[in-house]
């Protein structure tokens, strides 16, 4: 599958933690957006897309969810809760999340801007494009 774990180096001291995220050092990618979520309801499930071409590092900075992540051809669950681990998602892969812990914020960022023609949001069709053509 298209995804990565990322350790992100902690420079830690008596005083507590700190992260640096850089382009083209510690993310794999020219960075043209952030964006986190947060204030989660309980119980919502969201997401529910892949990207054509977007390529994303997606980092729980405080508290915890759970990924489900479908190419395809494979399923994988994961559970973040470490904002010294990224998640690198890129192209064509099928996201959901969930189980988000009351406090959790999810960063992202992104290799480009916000562009609603580069989300596939049906499943089927997503499920469609994944297969070789001569399986269509
Ligand atoms: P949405 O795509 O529904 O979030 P998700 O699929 O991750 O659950 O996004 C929620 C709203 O925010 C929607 O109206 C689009 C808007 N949005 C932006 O304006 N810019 C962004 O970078 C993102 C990710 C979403």
């Amino acid at each position: 599958m298209n995804i990565k774990l990322l350790p992100l180096q902690k420079h830690g001291d008596d005083r507590g933690s700190l992260i640096a995220l850089e382009e083209g050092r510690n993310v794999p990618f020219t960075v043209r957006r952030v964006y986190y979520m947060f204030e989660t309801k309980e119980g919502v499930r969201r997401g529910f897309h892949a990207h054509k071409n977007l390529k994303q590092l997606v980092i729980a900075v405080r508290g915890s969810c759970r990924f489900l992540l479908d190419d395809g051809n494979e399923q994988i669950e994961l559970f973040l809760d470490n904002p010294a681990q990224g998640l690198l998602l890129e192209a064509m892969v099928w996201r959901e999340m969930y189980d988000f812990s009351e406090d959790c914020v999810l960063m992202v960022l992104a290799d480009s801007l916000y562009d609603e023609s580069d989300y596939v949001r049906d499943k089927a069709e997503f499920l469609a494009m994944t297969k070789p053509a001569n399986q269509l």
